[in-house]
């Protein structure tokens, strides 16, 4: 079930983000503590007006709402509220259960809240948060909290991927509990949002105003992701990183199984340990990942296969699991070939210039190089394109020397990050000139358009982007784990 959380200032407002985003959610959490005070006053006729089930909460600052009046004024409001037609109340866990005995005008004698919700059939939700940390007795305190015959509810912040593993462990630790909620926030945690099954939680939630850190809008959980329709099945792919959440591959992947109606996933795993994501792996027996900065080389001790071209490259970006064993291999090398492989193969491309010597350049070097092409690179730091040079054979300079090199190659590759943010407008090569007969090739993808890019097309080259090798490497990787095609009829958005 996906929750949308509901922060607007009117009930109005509220309505209409309901109705913006009915079509994926099943149910909403109306957030009493984002309201103005007199539309307090009659939030009771919510659920009545919108014809889904609704959580009633009213989050104090503490637990990162909004709410700044004292506890007997919050929880008399919160009782008065709740007599409306809602599903579940939230309630935190350490409201006293003596705190909810409420005089009231109707009943001779006061009226114990939580009594009058259960026989109404509301829900008690009993909320836990923590915005530091994964408090070390999670399971005890989940249980503890289930054992007052509720929802219990924690959300918590994993900040590391020990953590993340701890809430994907709530399942197995506490099976017996079947209605619970769990929520990792901030960057870590949404993993856990979208594989929210999978660590036993009844529903996620998510808001198009990103209510709270690491919420996703309902349209990409629900459309993208089609985290709802994870079931026992579902194998689980991703990509692991750090940063990672800027990563365009599961537009490449989701909607590439839900093309050929395949029951998969591919969701962002912000990781700051290679070791303990295997060990997540394993647990959510993991079908195959792509990695991306930091870990392609972090990652080779864990593999038991790599091809030659992770070996020679020295990076692994595509991990698939293959009879118990994981295999390393590097569909950069075969992405960036795609979109040249005919030139090469026709002859037309017999030299190339490569510009840079980083990591993407290693990938680039040695594939031109396995096939014949003859290479030469520059580099702002010599000794790397040194290094690099002489492990394929090309000849090196440094980037100062980049005008003697126009007019001479067939190919010429940028592969380094001038051009990239912050540095959109710098050229790495100004002084190098096309002669237009010459195809060049940009890795950047983020702009489409770097100032080398749009000089090379001025001058009437050939020019390919990096958002054709991203998309090329994409559906390598969609083969490796799934053993099928990539959907031809699907264009993703990247
Ligand atoms: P990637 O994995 O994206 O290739 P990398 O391994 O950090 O990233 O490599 C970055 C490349 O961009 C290197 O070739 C780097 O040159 P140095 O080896 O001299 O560092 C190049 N680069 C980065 N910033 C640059 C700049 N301002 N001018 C010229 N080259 C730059």
């Amino acid at each position: 079930m996906l929750c949308l959380t509901l922060t607007g200032s009117t009930l109005e407002e509220n309505r209409n983000l309901v109705e913006q985003n009915r079509a994926w959610i099943s149910l909403v959490e109306l957030r009493l503590d984002h309201l103005h005070a007199d539309e307090q006053k009659i939030a009771s006729s919510f659920p009545s007006t919108i014809d889904l089930p609704v959580i009633l909460t009213f989050r104090r600052k503490i637990d990162g709402g909004e709410c700044t009046l004292n506890e007997k004024q919050r929880l008399e409001i919160l009782y008065e509220t709740a007599k409306g037609d809602f599903a579940y109340v939230d309630i935190e866990e350490d409201v006293k259960r003596s705190d909810l005995k409420f005089k009231d005008p109707l009943f001779e004698q006061k009226v114990d809240f939580e009594r009058s919700l259960r026989d109404r059939g509301v829900r008690i939700i009993r909320s836990l948060h923590d915005f530091s940390c994964v408090p070390a007795d999670i399971y005890g305190r989940i249980a503890k909290l289930a054992s007052k015959g509720d929802i219990p509810k924690v959300a918590v912040t994993p900040t590391s991927m020990i953590d993340v593993i701890a809430l994907f462990r709530v399942q197995s630790e506490l099976s017996s509990i079947q209605d619970k909620i769990i929520v990792g926030m901030g960057d870590y945690g949404i993993c856990t949002r979208l594989l929210y099954k999978k660590c036993g939680s009844m529903l996620t939630f998510c808001s198009s105003t990103q209510a709270q850190l690491g919420h996703l809008s309902p349209q990409v959980m629900s459309e993208l992701y089609r985290c709802d329709k994870v079931n026992e099945k579902t194998h689980v792919f991703g990509v692991i990183g750090n940063p990672v959440h800027h990563t365009s591959s599961p537009k490449i992947h989701n909607p590439g199984f839900e093309a050929i109606h395949y029951n998969a996933i591919y969701v962002p795993f912000l990781v700051d340990s290679v070791r303990a994501f295997f060990k997540l792996a394993e647990m959510l027996q993991i079908h195959g990942f792509s990695v991306t900065v930091p870990h392609k080389r972090n990652v080779q001790p864990y593999l038991g296969r790599i091809t030659r071209e992770v070996k020679q490259i020295g990076a692994c970006n595509t991990v698939v699991r293959i009879q118990n064993m994981w295999k390393g291999t590097n569909t950069d090398y075969y992405g960036f070939l795609a979109p040249i492989n005919d030139q090469i193969a026709q002859g037309t491309i017999k030299t190339a210039l490569v510009i840079g010597a980083g990591g993407a350049s290693r990938a680039v070097v040695w594939a031109l190089h396995n096939h014949g092409v003859k290479v030469t690179i520059l580099n702002r730091s010599l000794e790397k394109a040194r290094q690099l040079a002489g492990e394929t054979m090309s000849s090196f300079d440094t980037l100062d020397h980049a005008n003697l090199y126009s007019k001479k190659f067939d190919l010429i590759v940028q592969t380094t990050s001038v051009g990239m943010q912050p540095n959109v407008d710098l050229d790495p090569v100004p002084s190098l000139e096309f002669s237009g007969t010459e195809t060049v090739y940009e890795l950047i993808y983020q702009p489409r358009e770097t100032p080398f890019f749009t000089r090379a097309s001025e001058a009437g080259c050939r020019v390919i982007g990096g958002a054709e090798m991203l998309l090329e490497q994409g559906k390598l990787q969609f083969e490796a784990f799934s053993g099928y095609h990539y959907p031809h009829w699907i264009q993703p958005e990247i």
